[in-house]
């Protein structure tokens, strides 16, 4: 059987850490492209020569033609440009609406058949752009958030309670961006939820909530700290889980930007939602039960989605 193709659009630092990540879990052969010329070809070429001393089998190829990416059965998308100390998700929204129609382009022509991740910020919207320009059904398009911002709640949670990282998980819904709503009724350590871990004098309140707001700047925490980029070690781990959820048929149930379309009272929209991933790629969006003030913070934060939409509909290029 032959191996499955991935290509990586954007072979920046995600890209290169995808690439990287994929060739190590053998998921499939390597395409970078990259509108930057040798960048794809040279990152390739290097991790290429990685392989013999891992001893992994996967072919890498770089290019700057869309004509490569043909037949692929996973695209991940990290084009555009992330951002710098200070700028939030979405202030990225003129230049990448933009590089996200040509994307969406370049998939629509040479692999509409694939599971398309994307990862482009401000994520939410450009997920939206990709799915409409490609015109590929709305189960086959999703967007890499909820289990990046969930992995930082859990590292956060598994220092502050000295556990393994493997015991505890967390819920983040809603958009990614200073809207997000991690859920702590829903964040477990080893099943136990974290309000029950407050009343067993494990952590305070206000502990909870600082980790609670920490988890929401994790993003711009790594940025400040980075100060040239943003963080690409863990959006890449992110977007290989899923990748692999959908290659493998896992059916993991993973926090991800899908299109939500009845479920949770919504009519149509992109935004950060717990979804089982499997060969139908979204198989499923799950509907959880709110409380009132978990309900306000979601239409909180889908409001501030549906702006970045309508903002993204304005910047789009009219053909
Ligand atoms: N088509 C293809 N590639 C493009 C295009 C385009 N139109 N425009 C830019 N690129 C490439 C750049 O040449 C660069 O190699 O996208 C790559 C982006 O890489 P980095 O600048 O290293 O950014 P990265 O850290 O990988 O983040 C990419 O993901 O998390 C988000 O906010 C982040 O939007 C940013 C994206």
């Amino acid at each position: 059987m032959a191996r499955k193709k991935i290509a990586l659009v954007g072979s920046g630092n995600i890209g290169g850490t995808l690439a990287h990540l994929i060739g190590l879990k053998e998921l499939g052969d390597v395409v970078l492209f990259d509108i930057a010329e040798g960048i794809p070809q040279g990152k390739g070429l290097d991790i290429a020569e990685s392989t013999p001393i891992e001893g992994c089998d996967a072919a890498y190829a770089g290019a700057n033609d869309y004509s490569a990416i043909a037949g692929a059965d996973v695209v991940i998308v990290t084009a555009g440009v992330p951002r710098k100390p200070g700028m939030s998700r979405d202030d990225l929204i003129g230049i990448n609406a933009k590089v996200m129609a040509s994307v969406g382009k370049g998939i629509k022509e040479n692999c509409p058949d694939a599971f398309v991740i994307c990862i482009t910020n401000p994520l939410d919207a450009m997920v939206w752009v990709l799915r409409e320009v490609s015109g590929l059904p709305h189960n086959k398009v999703v967007g890499m958030a909820g289990v990046l911002d969930s992995a930082r709640f859990r590292y956060f949670l598994s220092e502050e309670f000295n556990v393994s990282v493997k015991d505890v998980t967390a819920f983040v819904l809603g958009g990614h961006g200073d809207t997000m709503v991690p859920l702590t009724r829903y964040s477990t350590v080893a099943g136990i939820p974290l309000p029950d871990l407050v009343k067993m004098g494990w952590t305070t309140q206000e502990k909870l909530d600082q980790i609670v707001q920490r988890t929401r700047d994790g993003g711009a925490e790594v940025v400040a700290l980075l100060k040239t980029g943003s963080a690409f070690y863990a959006p890449a781990a992110a977007a290989v889980q899923m990748a692999e959820a959908y290659l493998k048929d896992q059916r993991r149930l993973l926090p991800c930007a899908a299109w939500v379309e009845g479920q949770y009272g919504l009519d149509g929209i992109y935004v950060g939602v717990p979804v089982i991933i499997g060969e139908g790629g979204v198989e499923k969006v799950v509907e959880i039960e709110l409380s009132e003030s978990e309900k306000a913070e979601f239409n909180n934060s889908v409001e501030s989605v549906r702006g970045l939409i309508a903002k993204s509909k304005e910047l789009m290029p009219q053909d």
